[in-house]
């Protein structure tokens, strides 16, 4: 496989913290331009000091973080610090940072970095809502034919919703950046809550982190013990989901990952169901397929690709 340009758009988060460290293990693969905050989980200052404290955890600092939008397109910001904590990533005593942001926009560092690649070149994935990157085609459509493709984690539809009962989280955030990039015409790929329900965390796996004895595997461990609490009360389950890494997981062994090619339409006018995405599953409609929904996972392989390539930072 040849390694892939990625840029990973994120609100960590102790799951988008395990999705970062999973590329960061993965250079042969992946080539990470870098990374954009936008505010979701908690707001923007903290996701952003969240994902330089990452990078030094896993000891490449190098790694450029860029601070993109610090609230959705057009509705108020809402945070998820009852699953995360009051700073996105209870759980685990991360390094302070030795480097700072970068101090170029973030949306406008996605546009620079699009705007000078070659065509179909850069593939971004999205952990968060999608405000930076609605942003990014909005300011700058021109960006559209060098996106290869956007893999994100987002969406429910079997499952329903998990901070409202038909919208899930990321989208829920900010829907009028869902919309417009769902929009946008450039391949997509969703990983929904129909894919991370079935990503259940066990307790022989969160050993396997503590055991690796590693910074890593003990920060890895302890965030997850911390966000799994919150899950396991909600749902009543052996092992709460772990949502965001699927995205580079599905970068790094696709074979993992079982959907369709449908259409998926976000709703953004009724307030009970705002956020919801309409995924036509059954070709109901004469809507064009836009996204690859997947709703399938390989929850063995999954949990030990990132075990695997944990082990390596
Ligand atoms: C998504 O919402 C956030 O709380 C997680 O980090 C993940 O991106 C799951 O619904
Ligand atoms: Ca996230």
């Amino acid at each position: 496989m040849s390694s892939q340009k990625i840029i990973i758009d994120t609100d960590p988060g102790q799951d988008d913290a395990i999705g970062i460290l999973l590329a960061l293990a993965s250079p042969e693969e992946l080539d990470l331009l870098g990374i954009v905050t936008v505010a979701g989980n908690v707001p923007l200052e903290l996701t952003s000091r969240n994902a330089l404290m990452l990078c030094e955890l896993a000891k490449k600092p190098e790694t450029k973080v860029f601070a993109g939008c610090s609230r959705p397109l057009v509705r108020p910001l809402v945070t998820a610090e009852h699953v995360h904590g009051k700073t996105g990533l209870d759980g685990a005593d991360l390094p302070d940072p030795t480097t700072s942001l970068q101090k170029q926009h973030g949306v406008d560092w996605t546009i620079e970095t699009l705007l000078s690649a070659e065509d179909n070149s850069i593939t971004i994935c999205c952990f968060a809502p999608l405000t930076n990157v609605a942003m990014a085609m909005i300011k700058a459509p021109e960006i559209l034919p060098k996106i290869n493709r956007i893999v994100m984690m987002g969406g429910g539809y079997f499952e329903g919703g998990n901070i409202t009962p038909t919208a899930e989280f990321n989208i829920y955030v900010d829907p009028h950046a869902a919309n417009t990039v769902l929009r946008c015409g450039r391949p997509i790929v969703m990983m929904p809550l129909d894919v991370t329900h079935k990503a259940l965390m066990q307790r022989k796996w969160l050993e396997g982190l503590r055991d690796l004895g590693s910074a890593v595997g003990d920060a890895a461990y302890g965030m997850m013990s911390f966000y799994e609490r919150f899950d396991l009360e909600k749902y009543g389950s052996s092992g709460g989901p772990l949502h965001d890494p699927t995205v580079i997981a599905y970068l790094l062994k696709p074979e993992l990952f079982e959907g369709r090619y449908v259409n998926v339409e976000i709703e953004i006018h009724s307030e009970l169901t705002m956020g919801m995405t309409v995924v036509d599953w059954w070709n109901v409609t004469d809507r064009q397929p836009n996204v690859t929904y997947n709703n399938q996972i390989n929850a063995d392989g999954f949990f030990q690709l990132i075990l695997d390539r944990l082990s390596l930072l």
